[in-house]
């Protein structure tokens, strides 16, 4: 089975389809991305968002290995420093939601308030431990509301650095016989540049000695701001750059600044030939993409794939979940936050408007909507 991109029928022949073709399909114009087997590839990727964060407490080892083990092409970890500069994985700098810091006496002393990107914010921060002290934390659930099945895991992993993510990685490639690629995003790089603990050297240097500094590597780097992708594209990096896109707002570098550029400006055509200037796609808000109507259904894509393909841009929409509260109205079953609704449909809707890849919580079910999208296309073409 090959996962390229090609048209797709509606997504209600989509849905009616059996899984049994199989075989080439034609490609369409390849992108400068890396692919699964480390080369420019026009692949339909699966990222495990935060690892498979929708069945493991986000951004553990367990995690990105069980996203590999279900078939993600990448695994995302966002990553932060610690006080001695060593690139760790979390989403955020602040840890008291995603470990058990708040309640370990020893580092009491430590809750502190900050302003990160013009937030305030009080808990503990990466930045106010060495690594030795951050390892003696344990990673804990972040959504325990609506995920409580992954507390089971609560207390079991460590925060893993960024070393460590990349060391799976290769172990994981061998087993699995796939090159599984990292897609890394740098967390609030102008903060960390503001308190000398800059992201980039570091990631810079973590990647070659990976050996993953290559232009062919299976790594994309990401992040929200702009002037550390432009800095690592003048800088000579040798890996794809991917720019976030949120749906509201500014990236704080531009912000900082004085700049008055939003994200929506970033979206226009015109933004979009900016980013092409540097980086080799986009990983837009999917609202972006497909936004939501006033009642909450999944409305009609817009421009924006198309747009961002016209400048040779990828499209990684972030972010797919299974679980009814983050899905449209109209493809939520029952009423149970929890539970499980119609994602894969939701999915097919995304990738029928076009996009590149995907990140998502439940690489699996991003796994079997990309098969269905790529099998209806075989149908039509047959
Ligand atoms: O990097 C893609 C997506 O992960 C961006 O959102 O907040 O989950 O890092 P976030
Ligand atoms: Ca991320």
């Amino acid at each position: 089975m090959s996962f390229r991109r090609r048209r797709a029928a509606t997504v209600a022949a989509v849905i009616a389809l059996p899984l049994l073709l199989a075989g080439p399909v034609a490609a369409s114009p390849p992108h400068p991305a890396p692919g699964q087997d480390g080369g420019v590839s026009d692949e339909l990727l699966v990222i495990g968002h935060r690892g498979a964060s929708g069945y493991r407490p986000e951004h553990t080892l367990a995690s990105y290995e069980l996203a590999a083990r279900m078939g993600a092409d990448f695994i995302e970890p966002d990553v932060v420093s610690t006080s001695d500069g060593v690139l760790v994985a979390r989403h955020e700098n602040e840890i008291s939601g995603t470990t058990d810091v708040a309640d370990r006496a020893e580092f009491a002393d430590r809750r502190a308030t900050k302003t990160i990107d013009g937030a305030q914010l009080t808990g503990w921060f990466t930045e106010d431990f060495t690594l030795e002290e951050l390892r003696t934390l344990r990673a804990v659930e972040r959504l325990p509301d609506v995920r409580e099945e992954n507390t089971l895991y609560d207390g079991l992993f460590q925060v893993p650095t960024l070393d460590e993510v990349l060391e799976l990685r290769a172990r994981l490639s061998r087993e699995l016989g796939r090159d599984i690629g990292v897609y890394i995003e740098t967390k609030h790089p102008t903060y960390f540049d503001g308190i000398g603990l800059s992201l980039e050297e570091p990631l810079r240097e973590d990647l070659r000695q990976a050996h993953l500094d290559r232009p062919r590597s299976p790594v994309f780097v990401q992040s929200f701001e702009t002037a550390n992708l432009r800095e690592l594209a003048e800088g000579g990096i040798r890996v794809p750059l991917v720019q976030l896109l949120s749906a509201t707002g500014a990236p704080y570098d531009l912000v900082a600044a004085g700049d008055p550029r939003t994200y929506a400006d970033l979206v226009t055509p015109a933004g979009l030939a900016g980013i092409a200037e540097y980086a080799a796609g986009i990983g837009p808000d999917k609202n972006l993409v497909i936004p939501r109507n006033p009642d909450g259904t999944l409305g009609e894509a817009t421009a924006l794939v198309d747009d961002a393909h016209a400048v040779d841009l990828l499209v990684h929409p972030y972010t797919f979940r299974n679980e009814n509260t983050f899905l449209p109205a109209d493809l939520r079953e029952g009423t149970a936050p929890d539970d499980y609704g119609r994602a894969i449909e939701e999915q097919l809707r995304f990738w029928e408007a076009g996009v590149d890849g995907i990140f998502t919580d439940n690489p699996d079910t991003g796994v079997v909507s990309r098969q269905l999208f790529v099998e209806s296309g075989e149908q039509a073409a047959a």
